[in-house]
């Protein structure tokens, strides 16, 4: 059996340094947030606009920005300071309708044409590959705020409540929203949250989140062992790596180097449904025919539809019994590759949402006779924080969502046909995927994101070939494609 090594202890530099200063802090270090809005606008003046805008760029955290940030939450760290350092960050990004309406030509961002999902908008990508329900009038069934012509999308992070409005105030009267001198028109503005205390880090449905993101050449130096670092253009357009889909590299305009595509999904969460899925499906006994308590089988359900236990220990390291301890060691916790596990789901099933999303050596390193698929083009940069309120008890009892919670979902890519959408289109939503022919049974969809006849095999390791069906437990409600430009391409172009 072939394996892929893991990554060297540092990573070579790529040809050129990448410049910190000129790319947006979100992009390749994730603004420090507690809590984030996420303001969604349309223009209403150019020329004003140009003038705002102008004005908000000295307010952008950089990739530089936000190292200096970490920098001080260090210092006060060491230093016992009580209570979190006040900081913010604020990033912007633009959709295709925003480059038409500023009458700058984004072609160079579109490289398939009308097909482009990002000419497209993500509202038509949403009902002709991604698969999300769609109303009698042919429009997905989304909230109505996304279903509006949206230009653009500004980020502002920060420590606390109050830090966030007065900067989202500041940012408002800079664009004289509700003034005769406005530029812009809000059209929603939607606030997440880090969950409160032992939940933190954790999404809604209670596993932690955020532990695998690709290392990046020449700026993570030392990432932890786990998948092989990929090229700076995987994630930054205009860089080495920032390739077409036949590998070919894109050609992309000046202004448009050391920017990246932000794919965002307002997805609401059925937590209670979910929860009442697990307890009504526990699985039985473990791998090793060890009979679990009902408990425990539920716990062992939810940790193989998502890959990785509550604790975030990967089930491909620890298949039947959680180990908090491998959890909480970055040097193990996503240093697993599915080996030994090809053509098998005993220890994890083909279609759990990590194995879906980033498939490891099952492609790279696929039996013999199969031909390997690089994936280094599918690797997305996530971002992205929970909204809505924690469940109440009536929630917990009645088994039914009251309350609209979930994830703003948001991931960085140099190509949207490449990264988010062919993820959700070619993987999450495929049921034969991965292929694998010596498997009686399709693994089935994406238990969490996968659209369409929602059921998979491998979730009992026992019985790997007994099929589940479940309902939809992830919804959603909105979304679009945005271009997040250097500060460069922000001065010079924008
Ligand atoms: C990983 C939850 C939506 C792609 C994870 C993990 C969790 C999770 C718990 C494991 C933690 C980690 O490895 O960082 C969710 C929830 C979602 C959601 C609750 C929606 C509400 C999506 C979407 C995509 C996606 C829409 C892309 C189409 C990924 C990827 C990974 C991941 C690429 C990392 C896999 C790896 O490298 O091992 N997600 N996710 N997720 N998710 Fe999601």
């Amino acid at each position: 059996m072939s394996t892929t090594s893991a990554p060297p202890a540092s990573t070579p530099a790529p040809a050129t340094p990448l410049d910190l200063d000129n790319i947006q802090g979100d992009l390749l270090s994730g603004l420090p947030k507690k809590t984030q809005t996420y303001f969604f606008f349309a223009i209403t003046n150019v020329a004003k606009f140009r003038h705002h805008l102008h004005k908000l760029v000295p307010y952008i955290k950089t990739v530089a920005g936000v190292l200096k940030d970490r920098d001080a939450i260090d210092h006060h760290k060491k230093n016992k300071h009580p209570g979190l350092v006040p900081m913010t960050g604020v990033n912007i990004s633009f959709s295709h309708k925003g480059f038409v309406k500023l009458g700058i030509d984004d072609s160079s961002l579109a490289p398939l044409g009308d097909e482009d999902p990002f000419k497209t908008g993500q509202q038509v990508d949403a009902v002709t590959n991604l698969g999300d329900p769609k109303k009698s009038d042919g429009k997905p069934d989304w909230d109505s705020h996304f279903l509006e012509d949206i230009h653009g999308l500004i980020l502002i992070s920060g420590e606390s409540h109050l830090s966030v409005e007065k900067k989202e105030l500041e940012i408002e009267l800079l664009f004289g929203v509700h003034t005769l001198e406005a530029s812009i028109k809000k059209i929603i503005a939607i606030r997440g949250d880090v969950r409160p205390g032992a939940e933190s880090g954790h999404e809604h449905f209670g596993f932690l989140d955020g532990i695998s993101n690709p290392a990046i050449i020449g700026f993570d130096k030392n990432p932890d062992p786990g998948p092989v670092p990929v090229q700076p253009g995987v994630l930054l357009t205009g860089q080495n790596g920032d390739n077409k889909a036949d590998g070919t590299p894109n050609t992309r305009a000046p202004w448009a180097t050391d920017g990246s595509f932000l794919a965002f999904r307002y997805l609401f969460q059925q937590v209670p449904e979910f929860d009442e899925f697990l307890k009504k499906n526990p699985i039985a006994k473990d791998g090793n025919g060890n009979v679990l308590t009902p408990e425990a089988g539920s716990d062992l359900l939810g940790a193989r539809m998502v890959g990785r236990w509550k604790s975030g220990a990967p089930i491909d390291l620890a298949p039947f019994k959680d180990d908090p301890v491998l959890a909480a060691d970055p040097k193990r916790n996503n240093d697993f590759f599915f080996q030994g596990e090809i053509n098998s789901q005993l220890r994890c099933p083909f279609a759990a949402h990590v194995r879906k999303t980033n498939p490891r050596n099952d492609l790279e390193a696929p039996p013999s006779g199969i031909a390997p698929i690089p994936i280094e083009s599918r690797r997305i940069m996530r971002r992205g924080i929970q909204f809505g309120p924690e469940l109440t008890k009536h929630e917990n009892t009645s088994g039914k969502t009251e309350h609209g919670r979930g994830l703003l979902f948001a991931c960085y890519q140099s190509s949207i046909p490449n990264g988010f959408q062919f993820l959700q289109q070619s993987w999450a939503n495929n049921d034969k995927f991965p292929p694998f022919e010596t498997q009686p049974e399709d693994p089935g969809l994406d238990p969490l994101i996968g659209q369409g006849v929602r059921a998979m095999s491998g979730l009992d390791p026992l019985a790997e070939q007994k099929v589940l069906a479940m309902p939809q437990f992830i919804i959603p409600k909105g979304g679009e494609y945005f271009f997040a430009p250097s500060i460069k391409g922000l001065k010079d172009t924008i």
